[in-house]
């Protein structure tokens, strides 16, 4: 019998607001599928992409087949496979299309492999993966994707990556305008230094952010949501970006930041707030310049990546 599994990966916000290349979380709503076949030589073949266009085909670029290709590596195995993607995230949205399909790659062989490698330990080839999709090897996205949960990125060297609670009512509205922002743009328009005294309101933002998930105190969430470094600079690329998020909080939301490099965008809501409010108005803002939106409200999936039967 041929060797196949089915595995799905979901969407993430990464950066959080305050912590950029740090926090993440995985969302219940999007994210990939991947089919893993093994074959009888040693080739990785990619041989469907379904859902978006423009993801390459060629093994050597695309973020599933590098993910898998190193974790092959790393274990001494040859061995091929047949590699079918269903994506319903488009690569360029802020919610971690490149993270979903590495995520999935990664758990998907290491399955078939009879599971060499812990969840934790995936993260690192899966962040070979980001590497292909956005010449850095972040791991916000792809920690969130495979943990599932609210994740923290302590350190890249060594990788040290973990899970934080946070309350069960806490909502997420995404608001995602249909332009492309590559994550390799908005990731050199940064500056390579920081003032002290921004990075001082940061550290505040994180250390409240993280305290108000796990105490779950959403004033705190809501007043920790502010990024003083990435989203004055970020935000540029993205079409209207403060006017809806004046909408947002004055509708009532927990704060308001760009979901990873954008042009996502995200806020908090408890579970029985009226989110539909920010959901219409976010398309009305949107409709009168002729820019079409998905938007949506999610848990936090606290499963992450698994197999589909
Ligand atoms: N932390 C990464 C960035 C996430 O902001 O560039 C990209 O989705």
């Amino acid at each position: 019998m041929t060797n196949s599994i089915k595995t799905f990966a979901p969407a993430t916000v990464a950066n959080v607001g305050c912590g950029y290349d740090v926090l993440g979380f995985a969302l219940e709503e999007y994210g990939d599928e991947l089919t893993l076949t093994e074959r009888k030589d040693d080739q990785l073949v990619i041989e469907i992409i379904q859902g978006v266009s423009g993801i390459p085909l060629d093994p050597a670029k695309n973020v599933a087949s590098v993910t898998i290709r190193a974790i092959l590596k790393d274990l001494k195995i040859s061995k091929g496979f047949n590699i079918k993607i269903k994506k319903n995230i488009a690569a360029g949205s802020g919610l971690g299309s490149s993270a979903s399909s590495a995520a999935a790659a990664a758990y998907a062989v290491n399955k078939i492999l009879g599971a060499p490698k812990s969840r934790k330990e995936l993260i690192k080839f899966a962040m070979e993966g980001e590497r292909i999709a956005s010449t850095k090897a972040h791991a916000d996205n792809v920690a969130a994707s495979i943990l599932g949960g609210f994740t923290v990125v302590r350190s890249y060297d060594p990788l040290d990556v973990f899970n934080i609670p946070y309350p069960e009512d806490l909502r997420v509205v995404i608001i995602f305008p249909q332009v492309e922002v590559k994550t390799s743009d908005a990731k050199k328009i940064l500056k390579e230094e920081v003032k002290l005294s921004d990075a001082v309101k940061q550290w505040g933002n994180v250390a409240g952010l993280v305290s108000g998930l796990i105490q779950h105190d959403f004033e705190r969430i809501g007043n920790s949501l502010q990024d003083v470094i990435v989203e004055p600079i970020r935000s540029i690329l993205i079409p209207l970006y403060r006017e809806m998020k004046t909408i947002a909080l004055r509708a009532g939301a927990l704060g308001f930041s760009i979901s990873g490099s954008g042009p996502s965008m995200f806020c908090f809501v408890q579970k029985n707030s009226d989110s539909s409010i920010i959901i219409e108005r976010a398309k009305e803002l949107y409709g009168k310049s002729g820019i079409n939106i998905i938007s949506f409200v999610s848990r936090i999936n606290n499963v992450g990546v698994k197999t589909l039967d």
